[in-house]
């Protein structure tokens, strides 16, 4: 026999002598009277030790246990043969193996000596009570059982399988951005593109670049929550026009969806956050005719084609001249109702050919170019389409109004 045979025959024969050994004999030993030198003959140890522990827990629990009398006894016999403080097979395992392991075994001995005091629970008192009063699930392996315990469902030691699962509720599309994505689609059918810009916006371009100077009455309309002497926050979507004019000059058609802050009382219509869509549409020949066309196609896209429009002059620094554009009522289809104030008509939006001094401080000539915009609320749109009477509603984030959408 070569050297190297030998050397391979010795563990070989080590393993089939501590087959032979009961589980009793080999929790007396230490791991090198075992000939356990490696993390491999470690876990064929615990193996053996586990599927000693399943079977006597097995055939405990098919026994039945018989009367009141025995079960109990069967019951603390196993539970001390096992998990006794002193000479119960754990702490054997503990003393024997663990504390006398070798330092390079030491780690492997003491995962595999957690895991196996884990699956141990499954022969305390009252795994082993639960197991024996309930039939079918004595079945299950010990892992199962040991886990089981902790579950407040399983009612009298029972798994039971036909119990429904934790529903995890599925979220929804906010009901405000719902209505601007909709809003966004019918005007990127028309060929225009979705601009951004910051909710955290400079006076200059909040204010002055709109023609709406510090000393203009105007200003306290729209007079807000200052971060500092230059800064707002923006208190509408127009200042995107200008940027969006400074970045891309003409021909421009945009779109700009996203929040403003006001500082205005909250009641049933006022919020000091609310969403807007600001459009906007430059080129050569523009005309308020365009913008008129434009905004009841739009209207009667959005709340249907029985919608009629009407503009009346309004205005605005930066539109020049500027209107208001209203629908015929949605809810009472023009004949007068609360919501219209008898008049079959509802304001939504404010709109007007862009002030040719706005132009110029977008860097685009007035002489050449010509443009109109809007800006709209889009809480207000979703109130009337979905006849919602309160826009606190929006903001309040109630599950029971948000999964109606
Ligand atoms: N920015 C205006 C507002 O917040 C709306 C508006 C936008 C009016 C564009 C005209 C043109 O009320």
């Amino acid at each position: 026999m070569s050297g190297s045979e030998a050397d391979r025959r010795i563990p070989n024969q080590h393993a089939r002598t501590r087959s032979r050994m009961s589980i009793d004999e080999k929790t007396s030993k230490t791991l090198k009277d075992l000939g356990a030198k490696s993390p491999e003959a470690i876990g064929e140890l615990f193996a053996g030790v586990t599927s000693a522990l399943e079977s006597e827990r097995k055939a405990l629990i098919a026994s039945g246990a018989g009367d009141e009398r025995e079960r109990s006894q069967k019951v603390k016999d196993l539970r001390d043969r096992w998990l006794a403080r002193k000479g119960g097979l754990v702490s054997l395992i503990d003393e024997n193996w663990l504390k006398k392991a070798p330092k390079e075994l030491k780690p492997a001995v003491g995962r595999a000596f957690n895991q196996l005091r884990q699956l141990a629970k499954c022969v305390d008192t009252e795994s082993l009570l639960r197991e024996l009063s309930g039939g079918a699930a004595a079945a299950q392996p010990a892992a199962v059982a040991a886990t089981r315990g902790a579950r407040p469902s399983a009612k009298q030691g029972r798994l039971d399988l036909t119990l429904p699962g934790y529903r995890q509720p599925l979220g929804s599309i906010h009901p405000v951005t719902q209505v601007m994505r909709e809003i966004e689609d019918i005007f990127l059918g028309l060929g225009f593109s979705i601009e951004s810009g910051p909710e955290i916006e400079s006076v200059y371009y909040n204010f002055d670049a709109l023609n709406i100077p510090e000393s203009h009455p105007a200003r306290d309309d729209w007079d807000t929550l200052y971060v500092n002497s230059e800064t707002v926050l923006r208190t509408h979507t127009s200042p995107v026009q200008i940027r969006a004019m400074e970045k891309h000059g003409a021909p421009l058609y945009i779109l700009c969806p996203g929040k403003a802050y006001r500082h205005d009382n909250p009641d049933s219509t006022h919020a000091t956050m609310f969403h807007q869509v600001e459009g906007l549409a430059v080129d050569t020949d523009i005309s308020f005719a365009d913008l008129k066309g434009t905004l009841d196609y739009f209207a009667r896209k959005f709340f249907g084609d029985k919608i009629k429009t009407n503009f009346t002059p309004s205005f605005f620094p930066f539109t020049e001249p500027s209107g208001e554009l209203s629908i015929s009522c949605v809810f009472c289809g023009g004949g007068g109702c609360r919501i219209c104030k008898d008049s079959g008509w509802i304001e939504v939006m404010g709109c007007g050919m862009v002030h040719p001094e706005v132009l110029r401080h977008g860097g685009i000539d007035p002489e050449r170019y010509s443009g109109w915009a809007f800006g709209l609320g889009v809480e207000r749109f979703a109130m009337m389409k979905y006849d919602i009477n309160d826009i606190q509603l929006f903001h309040q984030g109630d599950v029971r109004f948000l999964e109606q959408f």
